[in-house]
């Protein structure tokens, strides 16, 4: 497919998510070749004066980048809050267009905190920039996308004020995983579990997204945010609806996203009261792997928000009934893991061995750290007499794949560069997250239960697990 000649323009080309992520995908997809044939990166930011100071800083985040990458990139001192920076924006992007024949086609990239998106799109439009005569235009908005289903929809009618929805690329960047991409290939192309995935034959699943770095530098952020909007709003509702939903008509984003929000709807309501005998807030305490969170650099003293988080989900349709959805996620914790674990239910008709009971079999889609698939089975065990032992039948995905964390951006950001959406959230599903998110924080007030960093997280949410006689996958 041939690519538009394109202008970058990277709002928030100092920060982190410009160093760490998008400029290193950036350069890995220049290195394959795959960034459009004219295309130039406008970098914005406050904290460079010029731009042999913005190429040098990156050069030492990340000493890979070549000389032919660098040519790629230009640095604008900017301002979001000065107009007239706005005024020397338009300009530059007129040069650009001249010198570099990208045509008018312009891909915002806001790598910013979202308060200040709507000044940013409505300046664009007041600024003249965008201009559908001249050329295709793009904006790119990073996650969280709202504190709350309220602030979610102000922040689409801002855009929408300026972009057309198909011209909106909201990032989750867990929807471009391998790992989460294969589970709709796992769970629609394989009669064997598709057959079976319902609450006939599964007992229970379980969605961990456990970290082991603490907060670290982002606090500020943070500390107003909290494990359950930052994670579970996004990521961890994204994989339940991956793993639960039905299967949709075709691979278009409207499709998948019109399942994505039934399967949403379908998440039972749960009444203020419900909530303490299903939800844990944590806190992490000193530990092997972080200090007190409320110590933490620009935490504040009296923090009561949660670094962990778990919850039991239930999902009222014909598929899901009865099948409890337990969810969890924190910092602090003992190790970085993201899965998704379906146990099935006992085979209690097997009085054909000695033993009472097979066991159950359980199924573990490891997305984090190394992508894998692995189904437990009963087996003989060597020897004259029939004694069963458990073995693992194992899919090594992350065998085949190049152990590199910016992979998700550099997908994303090819397909954007394509038009391709189906990994991109649509507005219709992120308002139904919050729906049930906004129900969660309502409560998170109370008194979080704290947990010693370095472990799986405070006792209590092992005990909801223990009420119905179950225990998370800590293996
Ligand atoms: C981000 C969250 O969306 O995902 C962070 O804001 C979290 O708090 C990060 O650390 C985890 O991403 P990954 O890809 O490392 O699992």
């Amino acid at each position: 497919m041939v690519l538009l000649n394109t202008v970058f323009i990277l709002f928030g080309g100092t920060g982190d998510l410009a160093y760490k992520k998008l400029l290193p995908s950036l350069y890995s997809l220049h290195e394959k070749k795959l960034l459009p044939g004219k295309f130039v990166i406008l970098s914005l930011g406050r904290r460079m004066t010029n731009e042999t100071a913005y190429k040098n800083s990156i050069k030492n985040s990340f000493n890979n980048f070549t000389p032919e990458f660098l040519s790629l990139i230009r640095y604008l001192k900017f301002d979001v809050n000065n107009r007239n920076d706005y005024s020397t924006l338009k300009n530059v992007l007129e040069n650009i267009d001249k010198s570099y024949d990208t045509k008018g086609n312009r891909i915002f990239y806001l790598a910013l905190p979202q308060r200040f998106s709507k000044q940013i799109t409505l300046n664009l439009k007041t600024h003249k920039m965008i201009n559908r005569d001249k050329g295709i235009h793009k904006i790119v908005v990073e996650k969280p996308f709202g504190n709350n289903l309220e602030s979610s929809k102000k922040l689409n009618a801002d855009l929408k004020q300026v972009f057309k929805e198909k011209e909106i690329y909201r990032i989750d960047h867990y929807l471009a995983k391998e790992a989460v991409t294969n589970l709709f290939v796992f769970r629609f192309s394989n009669k064997i579990f598709s057959d079976i995935w319902s609450n006939k034959y599964i007992d229970s699943v379980q969605i961990t997204a456990a970290e082991s770095i603490g907060v670290e530098e982002r606090a500020q952020y943070y500390d107003n945010s909290g494990a359950v909007r930052d994670m579970v709003q996004s990521h961890i509702l994204q994989i339940l609806s991956l793993t639960s939903m039905e299967q949709p008509e075709n691979l278009s984003s409207e499709s998948i996203s019109r399942k994505k929000v039934e399967i949403l709807k379908d998440v039972k309501k749960f009444s203020d009261d419900d909530m303490a005998n299903i939800t844990v807030f944590g806190q992490y305490l000193k530990g092997c792997l972080a200090k007190d969170y409320v110590k933490e650099n620009k935490v504040s003293n009296n923090s009561r928000t949660e670094t962990y988080f778990a919850m039991k989900l239930e999902i009222e349709n014909k598929r899901w009934n009865g099948v409890p959805f337990y969810i969890r996620t924190g910092k602090g914790l003992k190790e970085k893991r993201t899965e998704v674990v379906i146990f099935f239910k006992e085979n209690l008709d097997n009085s054909l061995f000695q033993q009472k009971l097979c066991y159950p079999n359980v199924l573990t889609i490891t997305i984090d750290p190394k992508p894998a698939i692995h189904l437990t089975i009963n087996s003989k065990a060597a020897g004259e007499d029939y004694h069963i032992t458990q073995e693992k039948m194992e899919f090594c995905h992350s065998c085949q794949l190049e152990d590199d964390n910016t992979k998700p951006y550099e997908r994303l950001l090819y397909d954007i560069f394509k038009g391709k959406k189906d990994l991109f959230a649509m507005a219709d599903e992120v308002y139904e997250a919050w729906k049930i998110i906004d129900k969660i924080v309502l409560n998170s007030n109370n008194k979080p239960c704290y947990y010693e960093s370095g472990t799986w997280g405070p006792k209590e949410s092992d005990i909801l697990l223990l009420k119905q006689n179950k225990f998370w996958n800590n293996e």
